[in-house]
């Protein structure tokens, strides 16, 4: 079956079956690789992508479900040469450590951001819940979503002005 669906502001028309998952249908169909699978059953938040506004474990999304929907991916958020700031914040919080979980880590601090642009860290701790890291210990993952907030804070202060 064919669907089509919009990834990271462009309109796809992708051949899947009716058991493709939507994170299969990113990484292998639409090559979007910073989408990653840890558990495969909805428990570590690896596959976290942005799904008509909402967080959703792309491992547990049938793609045909995705069909008419907008997905943004972490490929969407910024570009190597043009890092959104939660991105630059993560990196200068040294809050990447094996990479493996952070851009389900980021794409969960962009939806906890937009809703609540200046977060306490329980705010955050709650935000990022469904979201695990084996590495850092959550410490400087929090730092960075607070350092973001600034940032954006900042950010949005200059345009006004
Ligand atoms: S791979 Fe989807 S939640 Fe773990
Ligand atoms: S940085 Fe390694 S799992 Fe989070």
């Amino acid at each position: 079956m064919k669907i089509s669906l919009t990834v990271n502001g462009q309109l796809r028309e992708v051949e899947i079956t009716p058991y493709t998952r939507l994170l299969d249908l990113l990484r292998e169909d639409l090559g979007l690789t910073g989408t990653k699978e840890g558990c495969g059953k909805g428990e570590c938040g690896a596959c976290t992508v942005i799904m008509d506004g909402e967080l959703v474990a792309s491992c547990l999304v049938p793609a045909p479900q995705a069909d008419g929907s907008e997905v943004l991916t972490i490929e969407g958020l910024g570009s190597r040469d043009n890092l959104h700031p939660i991105q630059e914040s993560f990196v200068e919080t040294g809050a990447v450590q094996c990479g493996f979980c952070i851009p389900g880590m980021i794409l969960a601090s962009k939806k906890l951001l937009d809703e609540n642009p200046h977060p306490a860290e329980e705010e955050i701790r709650l935000g990022l819940s469904g979201n695990i890291c084996r590495c850092t210990g959550y410490a400087k993952i929090i730092d960075a979503v607070m350092m973001a907030a600034e940032k954006m804070d900042g950010r949005e202060s200059d345009q006004d002005g």
